[in-house]
């Protein structure tokens, strides 16, 4: 068990994106855990932002207790997009959590994913996809999403290329709710 961070969860505001775009970044920079190459600029990351919450979409942030009403002291964030554009994936999502290099191992992508599996699952959405990279902390995330209810879905081999090497990325899902048991309810969606 991992020693917890004195932390508050809340919903992401458009002042936070620059600490967003911080964390990111350095993945960016430093890992294979995101297949971009150059980090996205904080109008770009905005954008992403907004596109996502306008349509509804959870975005959390986890803040240090001391600055929990403030845009300082981002630790991590977590969201959930749409996992495919066709129309008929549009009761899963695939999620993302990034925790500041600094922060990690002290639970915070633990209690990121809690809550957004729980938001998600409010919101009617059916099914959840991670989509993890191999990287310095593609074990961390595995044990993570393990602990929080999913399975290994599926691995590609080789489907990325950065830092001069080929990269595998495994799917892992659980679901959500009342998952495949019934019918799903498109009036909450967003
Ligand atoms: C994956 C990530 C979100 C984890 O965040 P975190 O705040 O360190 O996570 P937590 O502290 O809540 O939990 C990490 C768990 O992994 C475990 N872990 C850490 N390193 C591990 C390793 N090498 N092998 C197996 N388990 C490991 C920890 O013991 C902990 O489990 P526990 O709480 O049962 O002890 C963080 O490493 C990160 O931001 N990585 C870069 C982005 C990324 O890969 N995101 C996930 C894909 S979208």
């Amino acid at each position: 068990m991992t020693p917890r961070l004195d932390m508050s969860l809340r919903p992401a505001r458009p002042e936070d994106v620059p600490q967003i775009a911080a964390i990111y970044g350095q993945a960016v920079l430093t890992s294979t855990a995101s297949f971009e190459i150059d980090p996205p600029s904080i109008d770009e990351m905005t954008t992403r932002f907004s596109r996502l919450t306008l349509a509804g979409y959870p975005y959390l942030v986890a803040v240090d207790g001391a600055l929990a009403d403030q845009a300082d002291g981002v630790l991590g964030y977590a969201y959930a997009g749409p996992s495919h554009a066709r129309a008929a994936y549009r009761f899963t999502v695939e999620n993302s959590v990034y925790v500041a290099q600094e922060a990690r191992g002290q639970g915070v992508g633990g209690a990121l994913l809690a809550a957004l599996i729980r938001t998600c699952a409010e919101h009617g959405y059916r099914q959840m996809l991670a989509v993890i990279s191999e990287s310095s902390s593609s074990a961390a995330s595995q044990a993570l999403h393990g602990r929080h209810g999913f399975t290994l879905v599926g691995s590609a081999r080789s489907i990325g290329y950065k830092f001069g090497a080929w990269i595998d990325v495994h799917t892992m899902q659980r679901s959500l709710g009342e998952g495949d048991r019934s019918p799903p309810d498109d009036a909450p969606l967003p």
